[in-house]
């Protein structure tokens, strides 16, 4: 039978564990997830691509069937290059629906061969998000258990020079 695959797209700025919350459970509707950096110059940056898929990776250690990746253009030819049945996308609150309605639709008006699929975030992570996790972390707020470890060390490193932010040594 053909391989079932998801593309979970994102800027991942950093990846958190709301995002991590969808990965998982993405992996139990497909055989595979590629998680893919959303390479977009426009949009200002904290970390760079190499940064983001470098803390991905060690995020999703020991997690099989996933790919990280990086991608640049529209992303349902992306999608349809990789072979991929759908895009994946998490919904945190009603505030997601409409950007992320506007963008399946659109993706399906290109292309009805790729499905978009939403997850609900688990409720844990409804109220997160990687611009409140950057914000926390510049003030030197507590963000340990709502990122990767890796995550928390990185951005404690990025912050090093104001305020550190407080993270498990
Ligand atoms: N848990 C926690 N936070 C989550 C989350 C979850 N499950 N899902 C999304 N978020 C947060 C992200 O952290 C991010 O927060 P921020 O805005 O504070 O940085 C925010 O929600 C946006 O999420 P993200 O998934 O990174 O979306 P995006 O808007 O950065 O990227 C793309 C969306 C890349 C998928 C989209 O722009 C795209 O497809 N671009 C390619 C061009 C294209 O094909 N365009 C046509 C389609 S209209």
């Amino acid at each position: 039978m053909k391989e079932k695959i998801a593309v979970y797209p994102g800027s991942f700025d950093p990846i958190t564990n709301g995002h991590l919350d969808i990965i998982q459970r993405g992996l139990t509707l497909f055989d595979k997830v590629i998680v893919t950096v959303a390479v977009n110059p426009s949009k200002n940056a904290l970390f760079t691509i190499e940064e983001r898929l470098e803390m991905i990776r060690e995020s999703v250690k020991g997690i099989s069937n996933i790919e990280i990746d990086t991608f640049e253009g529209l992303l349902i030819d992306y999608a349809a290059k990789r072979k991929a049945c759908a895009i994946l996308r998490g919904l945190r609150a009603m505030s997601d629906f409409e950007f992320e309605f506007q963008m399946a639709m659109m993706n399906r008006r290109l292309s009805r061969d790729i499905q978009t699929v939403f997850l609900m975030t688990g409720f844990r992570w409804f109220f997160i998000s990687s611009s409140a996790i950057k914000e926390v972390a510049h003030f030197g707020g507590k963000i340990e258990g709502m990122v990767p470890e890796i995550v928390c060390e990185k951005l404690k490193e990025k912050f090093k020079s104001i305020k550190p932010a407080k993270c498990r040594p």
